[in-house]
């Protein structure tokens, strides 16, 4: 027989199909499980119950005696329970590192960035972004940049929407996107990507990554995970989407860096400036920019999102936020200073209350280094994902009372003053040695977009009943399943 027929493409692709059956075949234990609970997973019919996957999960861990449960097939513990949070994240940070797998499912598109690694790469970064982030003058800086964008692109779009321009209904998470992006693009990279300009075409930098982060996020749930890693090599259905998605966010990173040599980067006050200084790679740098811009675009739209999706049904809370506006900024001034908004508890407690019902990121996860017992008893084997549950978290009596699932502002105020509670409990910006770097500047976007809005707008949803729990796609970042579509009206000028 010649050696020629043996490599003829069908019998080549013949013998890759064994090769394949035969990996499956080894790697059936793994994952086939006939446990009530997998099989639900595998099936979808928890879909039957449930709006979302993280209320399935929520409902699972409620039930839970420790508050912690298996998903089997995905070789994944999964908490909500608070001193198991801590012991993962603070007490045993050492045995729960991102690790190998969750760097490969996310690693064609974070690359080396801050989320996706661990050890060296990841201090260094740590260590830049905070000496970037703690700056004192970074609060003057983050207040220019925000309130520019509301003042000249947020505030005159709802008001021509508002008078009219297109019915009076936006959709208000596609808004909350553009502003964010446009916001941490000028913070991170001193450029301005003019996403809110909605006369132009949403900027293709932005399609791409809010399709890379919702296919990366898929690779996650795929049973087996070879699965995906095969239609990878094989550049097949999604993993081909993914790839010419992340070939666009590469090229356009690129851009963003050889503008930023373009224009200077030895005195610029942006991050990446700031890491130009130090890093010459430019791989390294177009890591770091996706990484800043999945840290401060899609949570903070989310964060707004949910926000005035809550809102929406409670007029009582928004009368509350703009009578203490009236009383510490005054009736008719706008804000002046990060130090002002800082001053307003009541809103910082409707933000955090809303965040910790609707948390952008619903749960993380890390892997388990070598085989340990949890707090709560369990037994957490080596190789395997560990996660904890925020939105779940939120969800728990344990934690909040018997009133866990109302939206109470008040449970964060003490005499007025707003009083922190304990990271473990809410870890929205997680909590011990990776906690987020950016929680201050995001709580002032937060607050300063909020109050802004409700100021000047009335914002109600098209929805006629929203007390109907949203759905959310798969992504890395909770995102509303078609948007969240509002009749926007004006309270009073804006200028
Ligand atoms: C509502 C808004 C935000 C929320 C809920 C949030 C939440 C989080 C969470 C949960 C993590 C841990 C992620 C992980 O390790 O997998 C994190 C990390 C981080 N966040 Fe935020 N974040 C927000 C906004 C921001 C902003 C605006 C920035 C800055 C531009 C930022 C910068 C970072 C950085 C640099 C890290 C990495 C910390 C580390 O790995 O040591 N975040 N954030």
């Amino acid at each position: 027989m010649e050696i020629s027929f043996l490599l003829h493409p069908i019998l080549l692709f013949f013998f890759f199909l064994i090769f394949i059956f035969i990996i499956l075949f080894l790697l059936r234990p793994k994952f086939l499980c006939n446990c009530e609970i997998c099989q639900a997973y595998l099936a979808s019919s928890w879909s039957k119950d449930f709006h979302n996957l993280c209320d399935w999960y929520s409902h699972l861990l409620r039930q839970s005696p420790t508050k912690t449960i298996h998903i089997h097939v995905l070789r994944n513990t999964i908490t909500a329970n608070p001193d198991n949070v801590e012991y993962i994240l603070k007490t045993k940070f050492e045995n729960y590192p991102k690790g190998k797998i969750f760097s490969s499912i996310l690693g064609d598109f974070l690359g080396r960035g801050i989320f996706n690694v661990d050890g060296d790469l990841w201090r260094f970064q740590k260590k830049m972004a905070i000496i970037e982030l703690g700056q004192q003058s970074i609060r003057s800086y983050c207040f220019e940049i925000v309130s520019q964008e509301i003042h000249s692109r947020l505030l005159p779009l709802l008001s021509s929407v508002a008078d009219g321009g297109s019915g009076g209904v936006l959709d208000l998470q596609d808004v909350f996107r553009r502003f964010a992006f446009d916001s941490i693009c000028k913070f991170s990279f001193g450029l301005d990507p003019m996403c809110l300009e909605l006369s132009l075409p949403i900027s293709d930098i932005a399609v791409a990554f809010d399709l890379a982060s919702k296919l990366s996020a898929e690779r996650a749930m795929a049973v087996p995970p070879l699965i995906w890693k095969i239609k990878r090599m094989l550049n097949l259905g999604r993993e081909k989407e993914l790839k010419k998605a992340i070939k666009l966010i590469n090229v356009l990173a690129h851009e963003v860096i050889r503008q930023r040599r373009k224009l200077g980067f030895s005195t610029h006050r942006d991050l990446l400036s700031q890491f130009m200084r130090t890093v010459s790679d430019e791989t390294f740098l177009r890591d770091i920019i996706v990484s800043f811009l999945l840290a401060g675009r899609d949570t903070i739209a989310s964060a707004l999102t949910s926000f005035f999706w809550v809102i929406s049904t409670h007029p009582a809370v928004e009368s509350a936020i703009q009578l203490e506006a009236d009383r510490v900024i005054g009736p008719t001034s706008n804000p002046t200073s990060f130090d002002q908004i800082r001053n307003l508890h009541y809103l910082q407690a409707a933000i955090f209350e809303s965040m910790r019902l609707y948390p952008p990121i619903q749960f993380d996860s890390k892997f388990c280094q070598n085989d340990d017992i949890l707090p709560d008893g369990t037994f957490v084997r080596r190789g395997t994902r560990v996660s904890y549950h925020p939105y779940a978290m939120g969800r728990m009596e344990q934690i909040w009372g018997t009133n866990c699932l109302e939206f109470n502002p008040e449970r964060w105020l003490k005499n007025n003053i707003f009083c922190p509670e304990n990271p473990f409990k809410y870890p929205i910006f997680q909590g011990g040695f990776r906690f987020c770097l950016g929680k201050e500047m995001a709580l002032f976007e937060l607050k300063i977009v909020a109050l802004s809005v409700i100021r000047h707008f009335r914002i109600q949803s098209t929805t006629p009943s929203s007390s109907v729990a949203p759905r959310f796609s798969p992504g890395l970042t909770a995102t509303f399943c078609g948007g969240f579509k509002v009749i926007v009206s004006k309270k009073r000028k804006w200028e």
